[in-house]
């Protein structure tokens, strides 16, 4: 699996040198958890913060919206330097426009299933994505319980993405760590968001490699 640590754990006091601690973990990218205190009961940060980070790392940055309005900050997010824009689908905005319009900042576009949507409702907007995102926790949170219970969605969007010979990744976010990787990776699933599991590994360059190698 590629692994994306979520920064949402970090002390952002020292922000800039916790990117630099996912960066020499080893991790394929990072993962930034921007939300709007709508669509999910809580705060995090917006392009200002994703734009005083980006000198301080080469990696690439995903960028994971919980916001019901995310249309109309794109152009931010792409200037502040995301490399992947994902929105959810359960926003208030245009799905298939939205997707458009990342793909015309020139970003890599995904969309995201919060636990109660099926894997059906992405179907139609495969063809517009990078990547699909199964959250495996309810969005707003890191350190919550993994929902084992979501696996059937993501191996229903892998059968449905190879039967159609698309390039799309899958993601899964929440409670991913040593223990619950190798499942998601079983049931499918190829990028691994982890946040406190990375934050508090005792040897996170270890849990890094140990999640690539699934
Ligand atoms: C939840 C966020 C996740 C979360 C992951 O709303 O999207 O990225 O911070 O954190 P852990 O790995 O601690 O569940
Ligand atoms: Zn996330």
């Amino acid at each position: 699996m590629k692994v994306s640590p979520s920064i949402l754990t970090c002390d952002f006091a020292h922000a800039a040198d916790e990117v630099r601690f996912v960066a020499n973990s080893g991790a394929d990218m990072v993962h930034l958890d921007v939300m709007d205190g709508v669509f999910v009961p809580n705060l995090s940060f917006g392009p200002p913060v994703i734009a005083a980070l980006r000198p301080h790392t080469d990696l690439f940055f995903d960028v994971h919206l919980m916001m019901q309005h995310p249309r109309r900050l794109l152009p931010a997010f792409a200037k502040a330097g995301a490399d992947l824009i994902n929105i959810h689908l359960e926003c208030a905005d245009p799905i298939r426009e939205t997707l458009a319009d990342i793909r015309a900042l020139g970003k890599q576009a995904a969309i995201t299933v919060k636990p109660a949507t099926p894997a059906e409702a992405a179907f139609p907007y495969l063809d517009m994505v990078d990547m699909v995102l199964v959250m495996t926790v309810e969005p707003g949170f890191g350190g919550q319980s993994f929902m084992e219970d979501m696996m059937p969605k993501v191996t229903a969007l892998r059968r449905e993405i190879d039967r159609r010979g698309l390039s799309v990744a899958i993601q899964v976010d929440g409670g991913i760590g040593a223990v619950t990787a190798p499942i998601a990776a079983a049931a499918g699933a190829d990028v691994a968001v982890m946040g406190s599991a990375v934050f508090n590994a005792p040897d996170p360059r270890q849990l890094v490699a140990q999640v690539q190698a699934l």
